[in-house]
């Protein structure tokens, strides 16, 4: 029998709820759709550690800025399930919005630094945001584990201190960033580059990946100077941001040694704007 027939669908809070309380395991992927490879990773990792996988494909209007980025996010709900079903996975939630939020979420998280910097500066109240549906998903499927990639470095850094906040019983994995042939991180948004600017993109991984190397033998600044000088060069490209941070506080780290240390990216190719991260 195939993969495919097994999967189950639910719409609401109440049905999977009701469907997942009873096993020993739950592990939860949650996803907004337009699934790849590297979303994919995430499930078949969690299908081999829990008794019971589930996935969530909601597309969250509050950590959208623009009413435009929100009605234009690629919606594939079909081909999402297959793809899920293929990868192992056992159950996928994929609720309405009024579902999800049958009243306005006024909730406002206090992260510290951890949602003011890098990402968080760039685009305002788009943590609070994912910090709000990922605590209402967390409160529906109360999963044991739960899979986030690395590709979104301050994400995970938000959701582990969301779940310290709400104190859930909830283990938060991380996933090691998965990449095209040439090194770029895969990404939904990777669909809207042209084939020539797909091609140039490969300059932001190749230079993290040249930046481990360096790191420790170049001066700091330099490095980081050298990092936004070889991207900045490209046709159509500009860097948001460089940052080298604690990997843990996020707080920019000022030299070598004393912290364990992540360097995270931000760049604009035409009009997509492309993250990534190292560590180093
Ligand atoms: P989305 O962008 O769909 O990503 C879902 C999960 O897949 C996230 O944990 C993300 O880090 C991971 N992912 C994306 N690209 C990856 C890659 N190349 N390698 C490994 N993992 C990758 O992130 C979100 O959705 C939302 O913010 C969400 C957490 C679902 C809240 O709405």
């Amino acid at each position: 029998m195939s993969k495919t027939k097994k999967i189950k669908i639910f719409e609401t809070k109440i049905e999977v709820s009701q469907a997942l309380h009873h096993y020993r395991s739950v592990g939860f992927v949650p996803t907004m759709g337009a699934l790849h490879e590297g979303h994919l990773s995430l499930i078949e990792q969690c299908c081999r550690e829990n008794e019971i996988t589930v996935a969530s494909i909601f597309v969250n209007p509050t950590q959208f800025s623009s009413n435009n980025d929100l009605a234009n996010y690629p919606r594939s709900l079909d081909t999402d399930v297959e793809k899920l079903a293929a990868a192992g996975c056992n159950y996928v939630f994929a609720p309405s919005v009024a579902e999800m939020y049958p009243v306005e979420d006024k909730r406002i998280f206090e992260f510290g630094i951890l949602d003011k910097v890098m990402e968080g500066a760039f685009r305002p109240g788009h943590f609070n945001g994912v910090a709000q549906i990922v605590s209402k998903l967390f409160d529906v499927v109360n999963p044991d584990r739960a899979y986030f990639g690395e590709k979104d470095f301050q994400q995970l850094a938000i959701i582990r201190r969301l779940a310290a906040i709400m104190n859930y019983p909830v283990q938060i994995i991380a996933c090691p960033t998965v990449r095209e042939a040439n090194g770029l991180a895969m990404s939904s948004r990777n669909a809207r580059l042209t084939p020539e600017q797909r091609k140039n993109a490969s300059i932001i991984a190749q230079t993290l990946f040249a930046c481990k190397e360096k790191a420790n033998l170049e001066p700091f600044d330099d490095l980081k100077k050298w990092v936004i000088e070889q991207i900045d060069n490209v046709p159509e490209m500009k860097t948001e941001y460089f940052e080298i941070v604690n990997r843990n506080t996020l707080q920019t780290a000022h030299q070598y040694g004393k912290d364990k240390l992540q360097g995270c990216i931000a760049v604009r190719v035409g009009v997509v704007r492309l993250i990534d991260n190292i560590r180093l």
